[in-house]
């Protein structure tokens, strides 16, 4: 039996300085297929809206959705570790988060993903007291996509540099045990990746963050209509599923994904 990659394993593969490899799954045959593979984490994403359903944002999904995928998503998983997003207006006031994340955890999620700053520090620290670990998601946080007035790079400016670092670190510090960090300047990826004990997961963060996340639509090459600056086809580079994979998980694994071209400034 293949060891379950645990919370305990990602913080031990931070502290060795081997990169994490995560992507995003929403049913059986691809989670069982990236399992295979070797990939280390498996985001149900709200980023189902855009690439499933056909969204311009992921403003749309529901609770019932992520769950439904979920359900499949650990149904194909034997060792990777397995998160679930938290959707727009789901974890509002802590009352609301527990009842939501109480449905993504008995759908098989080992952890929940919520994207925000320091509004979140006691929905944080109530959900980790009732036994939910926490992913925190900061930078470009699409469900915010309305207030940035697109989807933006976040984090160029010193103040704004400053106040996510300031926002990562009290994050952690109400009991988040992994952080996504979107669009953000590659300098500052790395002065947070470095500031906080637990792992770090890069998607359009450049190469120094703990680990890499992508969309897999965006890693076959398949999103409608667009594909961001961050990802990389690499369906196109191999010609096969399988070996796209494994190019992903090599390429991040000795830091050739993500490269400048792939990177903010
Ligand atoms: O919804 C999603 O897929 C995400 C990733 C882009 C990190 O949040």
């Amino acid at each position: 039996m293949t060891k379950k990659v645990t919370t305990s394993t990602l913080l031990k593969m931070k502290e060795q300085g081997q990169k994490i490899t995560a992507l995003t799954a929403y049913d059986a045959s691809f989670a069982k297929l990236f399992d295979e593979q070797g990939v280390d984490m498996m985001l149900i994403g709200d980023s189902l809206g855009m690439v499933l359903q056909g969204s311009d944002d992921t403003l749309t999904v529901t609770i019932d959705n992520i769950a439904y995928h979920t359900r499949a998503v650990r149904k194909g998983t034997q060792r990777s570790f397995v998160v679930a997003d938290m959707p727009f207006m789901t974890y509002s006031t802590p009352e609301q988060a527990f009842i939501n994340a109480g449905k993504l955890m008995a759908a098989g999620a080992s952890m929940v993903k919520v994207e925000g700053g320091d509004w979140l520090l006691d929905t944080i620290n109530a959900l980790n007291q009732r036994g939910v670990p926490v992913c925190g998601h900061l930078g470009l946080t699409p469900q915010s996509v309305h207030v940035f007035g697109g989807f933006k790079v976040q984090g160029r400016t010193d103040m704004q540099a400053e106040i996510l670092l300031d926002h990562a670190k009290a994050l952690v510090q109400a009991g988040i045990q992994l952080l996504v960090l979107e669009c953000v300047p590659t300098g500052l990826a790395e002065k947070i990746s470095k500031a906080v004990k637990i792992p770090v997961i890069g998607i359009g963060a450049g190469p120094k963050t703990d680990g890499q996340i992508l969309v897999m639509h965006d890693m076959f090459g398949i999103s409608a209509n667009y594909m961001p600056k961050f990802s990389k086809n690499y369906l196109e580079e191999t010609g096969d599923i399988r070996e796209a994979v494994k190019s992903y998980i090599q390429e991040v694994q000795n830091g050739t994904f993500p490269s400048e071209l792939h990177s903010f400034d």
